[in-house]
């Protein structure tokens, strides 16, 4: 490790010499890696907790530790062996130990991630794949929400799943809502931080569109709430995603109104019943288009096999208000779709919410199963990618997508309908750039299961197919939703290599020219790079 072979305005030398001094302590770490920590926590906070039920290594009962670090990790590829594990998991229940647990592992030089929900793609909350040893600071335990519908706003802890936050607010307003994703489980920490969209996104913008106030602990264990941390970090962490400038203790959000009956639907084609097209090129022509309250996706699947395999396409659809209104605008601006009353279910906001979230419908489950904070798809091993497109599809094109998509035996892509509130955000409102002029978004997803040894080859034609698209979709730069981390789109490589430049051709993916105020920001707040990943955002150097 040379400093000379590192450009000097990029490279964080400061960095390097601070790497090196941890390389060499390293073999000091062990089992009491753990004592020390819990030591300087009541050191510098004085902080009393049941160390049963917060701390769990892999030398005290590996089998409870396991079970901690695979309860919210969403994706099993980075469950596997060969996937570094953290030293200790560390469940803080009380926000001072977020502050404590930051300045003890500063202190004791161990690299640290921080994991809400558990969701990310590739598993950069609970894996260090640059780095080891390190420690998992979970803030399941941190979940508490509270919801003032007097005022519209709610106060929801970083811990807490986006399912959770529907049921409060339902549970005290039946015409309150908040615009976010649709998956339960999925943490609000490492959601609304990426930007989180969901079916309200064309009526009312990103989750992160919709936050009012926020409380982070920044690399100095020190508390922030807006007021403090000021504008720059504050516009940072709606969108600029996780892990980057420091722990999430809590949001405030705006909560949205939502009529008290709106209509859902799913019309489901088969490739031979759209053979030429004719309704997924209308879809790509009027979706961005149609009334905000009308949000109209379409997911891709493959049924059956071998010589009867195809493709089906859901045009799956929700809107805010009711079956009538609904049949009218679709027999107006898209009657190719055949959309029947027979197809249109009225319910509650909440049980939308139901509906779209992969829990069972049929008979419907009960809206208490948003509680659960468990995954409705279980445990599966995925690969998943991302795509935006600003001008319709050409029948050739899709074509040739559905015949690279037939390759596999199950797989999964979702169009995502843009326009409405989403045009009229400025691009540099927030870090999240995908705004005007936006079609829809596409995302491609292939899951598979313990037993198929064929992981490779699934995720080999995940990229052909990224890689057939290309002339369909955005270019200089492709853009990426960051909430859909994929780091087949670049990474940084370990603490001696942050370089600017390297990580601008990710960054601007997801971020666009918002990607150079967030490094400036990261630099301001955070220009040791203590919260680092294999994506987070680099600071600049200034040696
Ligand atoms: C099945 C599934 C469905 C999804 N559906 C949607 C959807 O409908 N809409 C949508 O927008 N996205 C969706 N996503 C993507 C999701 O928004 C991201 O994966 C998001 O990062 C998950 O947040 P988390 O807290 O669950 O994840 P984590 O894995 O806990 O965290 C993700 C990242 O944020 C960091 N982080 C976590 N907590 C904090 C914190 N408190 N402070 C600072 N950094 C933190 C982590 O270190 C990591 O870098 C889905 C993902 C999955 C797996
Ligand atoms: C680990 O915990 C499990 C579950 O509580 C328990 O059954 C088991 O005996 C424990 N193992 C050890 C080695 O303590
Ligand atoms: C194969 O397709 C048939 C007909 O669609 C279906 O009934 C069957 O379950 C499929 N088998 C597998 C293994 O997917
Ligand atoms: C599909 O074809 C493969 C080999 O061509 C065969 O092994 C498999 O059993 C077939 N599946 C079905 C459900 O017919
Ligand atoms: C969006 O872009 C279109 C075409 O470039 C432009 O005509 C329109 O004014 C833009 N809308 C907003 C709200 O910026
Ligand atoms: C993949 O995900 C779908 C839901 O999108 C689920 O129905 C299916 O069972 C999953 N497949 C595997 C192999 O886990
Ligand atoms: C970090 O990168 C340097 C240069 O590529 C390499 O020599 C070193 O081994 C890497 N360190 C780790 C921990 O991967």
């Amino acid at each position: 490790m040379e400093i000379s072979k590192l450009s000097p305005a990029f490279s964080c030398i400061s960095f390097l010499v601070l790497y090196i001094f941890f390389y060499t302590i390293t073999p000091t770490f062990s089992a009491s890696l753990q004592d020390k920590f819990i030591k300087c926590l009541h050191r510098n906070k004085n902080v009393d907790f049941p160390l049963e039920n917060t701390f769990f290594t892999p030398q005290r009962n590996a089998s409870i530790f396991i079970e901690v670090l695979e309860s919210t990790a969403q994706n099993q590829r980075y469950l596997t062996k060969s996937m570094p594990k953290p030293s200790f998991i560390f469940k803080p229940v009380h926000e001072s130990q977020v502050q404590a647990s930051i300045i003890c592992s500063k202190k004791l030089g161990i690299h640290l991630r921080v994991r809400s929900g558990g969701h990310d793609y590739e598993g950069v909350s609970y894996v260090s794949q640059i780095e080891t040893p390190f420690i998992l600071i979970d803030l399941s335990k941190l979940r508490q929400i509270h919801v003032d519908i007097e005022d519209n706003v709610a106060c929801v802890q970083a811990g807490a799943t986006i399912g959770e936050l529907y049921y409060r607010i339902a549970e005290k307003s039946k015409i309150h809502g908040f615009p976010a994703g649709a998956f339960p489980s999925l943490g609000i920490g490492g959601h609304i931080t990426g930007g989180a969209y969901g079916s309200l996104m064309r009526k009312y913008g990103l989750a992160a569109d919709n936050v009012l106030d926020a409380k982070i602990v920044d690399a100095n264990g020190k508390l922030l709430d807006r007021t403090a941390m000021g504008e720059d970090l504050f516009w940072a962490i709606r969108g600029g995603s996780g892990g980057s400038f420091g722990i999430i203790l809590s949001w405030k959000i705006k909560l949205v109104p939502v009529p008290e009956t709106l209509t859902v639907f799913t019309v489901t084609k088969t490739l031979e019943q759209d053979a030429r097209f004719k309704i997924l090129s209308k879809w790509q022509r009027v979706a961005d288009k149609l009334v905000e309250e009308l949000f109209l996706r379409v997911f891709f699947t493959i049924a059956g096999n071998n010589s009867t395999k195809t493709v089906t396409m859901s045009y799956i659809g929700q809107f805010l208000g009711e079956k009538d209104t609904l049949m009218k605008i679709m027999e107006k601006d898209f009657p190719e779709l055949g959309l029947t009353q027979e197809d249109c279910i009225e319910m509650s906001w909440i049980e939308s919410i139901v509906y779209n979230s992969g829990f069972p419908t049929d008979p419907p489950s009960s809206t208490e199963i948003l509680l659960q904070a468990k995954s409705p798809i279980g445990k599966v091993y995925f690969k998943a990618k991302s795509d935006f497109a600003r001008e319709p599809i050409p029948v050739l094109g899709l074509k040739g997508m559905l015949k690279k998509f037939l390759e596999e035996d199950a797989a999964l892509m979702i169009w995502t309908p843009y326009g409405g509130k989403m045009d009229k955000i400025p691009e540099s409102e927030i870090p999240f750039p995908h705004r005007n002029g936006t079609l829809f978004m596409i995302q491609y997803y292939r899951n598979w299961s313990d037993s198929d040894k064929r992981s490779n080859s699934h995720i080999k034609w995940i990229r052909e197919l990224y890689s057939y698209m290309t002339p369909y979709v955005s270019s200089n730069p492709r853009q990426a939703y960051v909430n859909y981390r994929d780091l087949d789109l670049g990474r940084n490589k370990n603490n001696s290599k942050v370089n600017f430049i390297e990580a601008k051709i990710w960054g601007a993916k997801y971020f666009k020219d918002n990607f150079n105020r967030l490094v400036k920001i990261k630099t301001k707040i955070d220009p040791e790079n203590f919260f680092r990943h294999e994506q987070s955002i680099p600071p600049l150097c200034l040696s």
